[in-house]
């Protein structure tokens, strides 16, 4: 049996719930905030029924707002139901907006009431579902290293770094900025024979010139002025480990023919230096220019990109890896919402939208980041367009100003973003989405005019079927 906690001040409506309830639910009893959050806390209730008004600010919503949020930080996905005084609707409102899951007004209507938990533990159900099924599935679409992403370039990807981890064969991985080379390069070294051995970045486009070859090989005492003791070499260090190369199409001509004759040779010598160091590691590069070209004009040494490129991992820019971007999203959104103890647990439809339809110059990192700061700065339980830094250019649904929010236009927002989760769920099957939803196919189909989803741009995203 599920339990319910009833969390009010009035032993009449607290035994008149219990009564009503107890046949099909197993009550947990609480007169005060502090009781509520022990029991709260110790039987772990997936649904809630709290009083706005409790002691000792029975008037006020002072102590409800509170019980709420503890709640709420303790577990994000309790579905809380606020039972609220003729007075309190604006206080009401505020407690959806911190998250609560609906309100009711007292005095309660067992039937009606009953009909609310019904729903509310089943989407705590659903959502539950949700949840194993994203992790089952990061579980699934993850390799070493904490890649995410199931699209198909993306498991080719995978794929290519199963295979070249058991060898020494040098990779070299392209992409965009922000793709996930550097990730790429730590996953073979993670599956490889290496992986206890040390991983080397060098940027080689962030080091000046002049000192790039005593960073690569080190130098002996006095080789140069300034050397004042003899230093060991970034590729020294990355013995029995994997030697990273970032930016590689950035190094100098004069640099490129003595990293060539290392990776021919395996050794090298210091700046200054005459004897002969074995070095044994693994090569992997990175670059974000079009190396061929580079080659064209005399950049690029065509003898070392031969040596480099044995094998190529080209990652595919984010806004061409599909429904990864919201894999990437909510796998991002989860995580900084726990970094941040924060309560955002969801995209709203509109956001979604952007998402979706973003360029995505930057890549994972630009997305990692938009939801980082969108997070944080949040106050609300769902991130909206703005909260991502999207510009009114993109084809968005307008915005309902969010501090003066009528209790209707708070219901219907609700409504609509319940009824866009469904059909997204049901893939914009309407009669599935009516199951869900526990209502009527024709009940749905007059909340979907009612909400404009049949006007061009939401069909068409939505993709609706009957
Ligand atoms: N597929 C992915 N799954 C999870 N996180 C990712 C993925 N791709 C990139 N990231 C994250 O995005 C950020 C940028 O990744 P990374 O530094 O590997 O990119 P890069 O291609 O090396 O970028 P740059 O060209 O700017 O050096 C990192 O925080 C990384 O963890
Ligand atoms: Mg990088």
């Amino acid at each position: 049996m599920e339990n319910i906690l009833i969390v009010d001040d009035n032993p009449d409506i607290r035994q008149q719930l219990k009564w009503g309830l107890g046949e099909e639910y197993e009550i947990l009893l609480a007169g005060d905030a502090s009781q509520g959050l022990a029991a709260f806390k110790k039987h772990q209730p997936n649904v809630v029924i709290l009083d706005l008004g409790l002691p000792p600010h029975e008037d006020s919503s002072v102590e409800g707002f509170r019980c709420l949020a503890e709640m709420l930080d303790h577990n994000p996905n309790a579905k809380i139901i606020m039972l609220t005084g003729n007075s309190e609707r604006e206080n009401a409102l505020q407690a959806i907006q911190m998250g609560a899951y609906d309100f009711y007004p007292k005095p309660p209507v067992l039937s009606e009431l009953k009909v609310i938990i019904g729903r509310a533990l089943h989407l705590s159900n659903i959502e539950e579902q949700n949840r194993a099924l994203q992790r089952s599935l990061e579980q699934k679409t993850t390799v070493a290293g904490g890649i995410i992403g199931q699209c198909a370039e993306m498991q080719m990807v995978y794929a290519t770094i199963r295979k070249v981890a058991s060898s020494d064969v040098p990779v070299l991985i392209t992409g965009g900025s922000g793709t996930g080379k550097e990730l790429v390069a730590r996953a073979i070294q993670e599956a490889s024979l290496r992986k206890n051995g040390p991983f080397i970045p060098i940027n080689c486009g962030a080091i000046p010139e002049n000192l790039l070859e005593s960073e690569f090989f080190g130098h002996e005492k006095g080789a140069f002025t300034g050397a004042h003791a003899t230093v060991q070499g970034k590729l020294q260090y990355a013995h029995k480990g994997t030697l990273f190369l970032d930016e590689i199409g950035e190094l100098p001509v004069n640099l490129q023919v003595k990293l060539l004759r290392f990776l021919q040779e395996g050794t090298i010598q210091r700046v200054g230096g005459r004897e002969d160091i074995r070095v044994d590691t693994r090569t992997i590069c990175a670059t974000n220019v079009d190396i061929a070209k580079a080659i064209n004009e005399g950049k690029f040494r065509e003898d070392l990109y031969y040596r480099i490129g044995v094998i190529t991992i080209a990652l595919p820019p984010l806004r061409e890896r599909g429904d990864d971007i919201l894999l990437l999203a909510h796998y991002y959104l989860r995580l900084f919402n726990d970094e941040h103890k924060k309560r955002v647990r969801r995209f709203g439809a509109a956001a979604i939208n952007f998402l979706k339809s973003y360029e995505w110059p930057g890549n994972v990192r630009e997305l990692r980041n938009r939801i980082q700061r969108a997070v944080i700065m949040s106050d609300f339980t769902s991130i909206e367009p703005a909260d991502l830094g999207c510009s009114s250019h993109l084809p968005v649904q307008p915005e309902e100003p969010r501090d003066v929010m009528s209790l209707r236009d708070a219901r219907d927002k609700a409504e609509r973003e319940v009824i866009s989760a469904a059909i997204e769920r049901q893939q914009g099957n309407i009669m599935k989405a009516a199951e869900e939803l526990e209502i009527s196919r024709p009940t749905l189909y007059d909340l979907l005019k009612k909400h404009n989803f049949f006007d061009g741009s939401r069909k068409g995203d939505v993709g609706l079927s009957e």
